[in-house]
């Protein structure tokens, strides 16, 4: 007899829907939207169509694995949760729950340097190292302090975020009149009463917090740790400062919101390991630039230099598939697992991880990939018809593509496809 899933959900897109009818429209919005007119945040969405996936047939794709292994750590998939800010909006502990179905699942956990769990909480409850996102603050002391408290919490990689040297314009939590804690803005009083068991979770647990920054801030109260947090932005970081953090991190070392080939060298020369290339979830950057077109010159400026690792609107396994094809080593995501927290909590966040790895598993035979390194340039077309065989191909775009792609084979396996 078949098992029924803890949640019935068959896709991201289902626990997105069951999100939306558990959380105020306020706090919905606050997760699932982006920033100015989110045109990055639509883009994120409908960038995976420019590309399809090439299978090959008659391969023998029964022994199938999507195991990885990334900062020197072998996970079950090559699928993880990213950093999400105040994830406990979602509801109460929604960090540890995610925590916990990273761990259930084998795959990479980041937790937020503005987490409503502290890192001290999550450091106790793991059963393995975790990652822990850092923004530079512009008292550069607390975020020394925040990265010794998770060395010795027992996190062993630090994923520097760059992408947030001011705030960004969120319109619909403008709209909205969003705050924190939230405090339903009158228009939003009839909706919030509408979600009670969100409401009384709220109310038996407190309003989330950035909890690290109590010690830093010398206060408990939420509205002062957000003011003092918005406070700490600063739009002076500069990669001399991730040379101070390098100097002291003896774990790997991430920098997330990549865009530019040219930040590779940058991060190479600063002694990353590895960086995310991501828009921040269309979040920061309403004309931010397309991840996924930005993918393969980045990968091909890493030339295996660094562990490239991609965020940004993907929502079903053979999403991630694309991206790994087009130079990625692993995927993290946001939204997806904070949907299934949301509405399902810890069951809500594995079942999203389940339906991930399913994803892949099933894409991979599809395509006839055995393991991740048969995913590769040569499984993924520019989703236009092809012009000419054995001619020059006539489009710019498909030629483009197709100069990429030839240098990320020539990269990865020393011949061209
Ligand atoms: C509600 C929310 C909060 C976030 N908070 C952070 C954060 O604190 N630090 C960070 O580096 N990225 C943060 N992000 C961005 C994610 O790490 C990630 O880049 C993005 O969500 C990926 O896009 P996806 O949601 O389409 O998967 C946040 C994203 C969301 C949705």
């Amino acid at each position: 007899m078949m098992t029924r899933p803890a949640m019935p959900w068959h896709s991201v897109e289902m626990a997105r829907s069951a999100a939306r009818s558990v959380l105020p429209r306020a706090i919905f919005d606050f997760i699932d939207g982006g920033a100015d007119g989110e045109a990055a945040l639509r883009g994120n969405l409908d960038q995976f169509e420019a590309y399809r996936l090439v299978p090959r047939v008659g391969v023998d794709v029964s022994g199938r694995e999507q195991s990885a292994v990334l900062f020197g750590r072998r996970y079950n998939s090559p699928l993880g949760i990213g950093p999400t800010g105040l994830a406990g909006l979602a509801r109460p502990r929604a960090e540890l729950m995610l925590m916990q179905a990273a761990e259930a699942m084998n795959v990479p956990f980041t937790l937020s340097t503005v987490s409503s769990t502290s890192i001290e909480e999550i450091g106790d409850a793991a059963r393995r190292p975790h990652w822990f996102q850092l923004y530079i603050l512009r008292d550069r002391a607390i975020s020394i302090r925040l990265m010794e408290r998770a060395a010795k919490a027992g996190f062993d990689t630090l994923v520097v975020t760059m992408d947030c040297p001011v705030g960004a314009h969120r319109e619909r939590d403008l709209v909205n009149a969003f705050s924190l804690p939230y405090r339903p803005s009158p228009a939003a009083v009839i909706d919030t009463l509408r979600h009670m068991p969100w409401l009384l979770r709220l109310a038996l647990n407190g309003a989330p917090q950035p909890v690290n920054m109590v010690e830093a801030a010398g206060s408990t109260g939420a509205l002062s740790l957000l003011a003092f947090m918005d406070s700490q932005l600063d739009p002076a970081v500069t990669w001399q400062d991730v040379r101070d953090l390098r100097r002291r991190w003896k774990g790997a070392l991430v920098i997330k919101g990549v865009l530019s080939p040219d930040d590779v060298e940058e991060a190479i020369n600063v002694g990353a390991d590895g960086i995310v290339v991501s828009n921040h979830g269309g979040r920061q950057l309403g004309a931010a630039a397309s991840p996924l077109y930005q993918l393969p010159a980045i990968a091909d400026r890493s030339k295996g230099r660094l562990t490239v690792l991609y965020d940004s609107g993907v929502r079903r396994g053979m999403d991630a598939v694309r991206a790994l094809a087009l130079g990625a080593d692993g995927i993290l995501v946001g939204r997806p697992t904070l949907f299934g927290v949301a509405a399902g909590g810890m069951d809500g966040a594995r079942r999203i991880l389940e339906i991930f790895r399913a994803d892949i598993d099933r894409t991979m035979a599809l395509i006839g990939a055995r393991t991740l390194t048969e995913i590769d340039a040569r499984s993924v077309a520019t989703n236009q018809p092809m012009q000419t065989v054995g001619r020059p191909l006539g489009c710019p775009a498909i030629a483009a593509n197709r100069q990429i792609s030839n240098s990320i084979l020539e990269g990865q396996n020393g011949q061209l496809a």
